[in-house]
């Protein structure tokens, strides 16, 4: 299928809930023309539930490894942002990432100097990116291998996630410390 440049409709559907297909949008899912979804080659799934919502200029891009990309139900995406299927983004329900973030579920293996990098593929799962329901990401934040960002916990524009993050904390920075609990 190559690469698709969607139009921004709410009928569109590449057969929701059907697990023989690569790209998975549910109709009321509403996803930008000017975003760009990368079907897999590898059988990497993308999957987009219903009300989720895929601003322009974001880049969903199999590469990296062969994990599943899910946003769940209500989650917005928003400009800019781009995201590396890897080792797999699992996200929830009602999540709202701010624009320009960057999701990179893998890392590339470098520790041989003798070889270049791009030989040496990648070092084994960290376990990918989850993100539970209720998760608010600010701006320009990078979210790495590992991070697991639990149930209504928020982001601070900037920062830099690498690993567990508790439920209802507010965190900032690179790197990341926790300054405030929601109530
Ligand atoms: C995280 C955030 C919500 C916290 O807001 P707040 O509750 O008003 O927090 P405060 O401004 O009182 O800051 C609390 C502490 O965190 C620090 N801090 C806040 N945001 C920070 C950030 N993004 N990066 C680094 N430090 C930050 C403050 O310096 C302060 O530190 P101190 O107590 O040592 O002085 C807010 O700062 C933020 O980053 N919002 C993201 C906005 C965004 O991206 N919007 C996109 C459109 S949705």
């Amino acid at each position: 299928m190559g690469v698709l440049l969607l139009p921004f409709l709410t009928c569109l559907s590449f057969n929701y809930g059907d697990s023989e297909n690569v790209i998975d949008i549910h109709p009321n899912a509403k996803i930008s023309k000017w975003a760009d979804i990368e079907d897999s080659v590898r059988g990497s799934r993308i999957v987009i539930a219903a009300f989720a919502c895929i601003d322009s200029f974001v880049k969903i891009k199999p590469a990296g490894g062969t994990g599943d990309v899910v946003i769940g139900e209500g989650s917005v995406v928003n400009s800019g942002c781009v995201l590396y299927t890897g080792n797999g983004i699992q996200i929830g329900k009602d999540v709202a990432i701010a624009s320009n973030c960057t999701f990179a579920p893998v890392n590339h293996a470098y520790q041989d100097k003798k070889r270049r990098i791009c030989e040496q593929g990648f070092i084994p799962s960290k376990g990918g990116i989850v993100i539970e329901d209720d998760v608010w990401i600010g701006a320009n934040c990078v979210i790495l291998d590992g991070a697991i960002l639990r149930k209504g916990c928020v982001i601070g524009a900037g920062s830099v996630v690498r690993s567990e993050v508790p439920a209802y904390s507010v965190n900032v920075g690179n790197p990341l410390r926790l300054v405030e609990w929601r109530k």
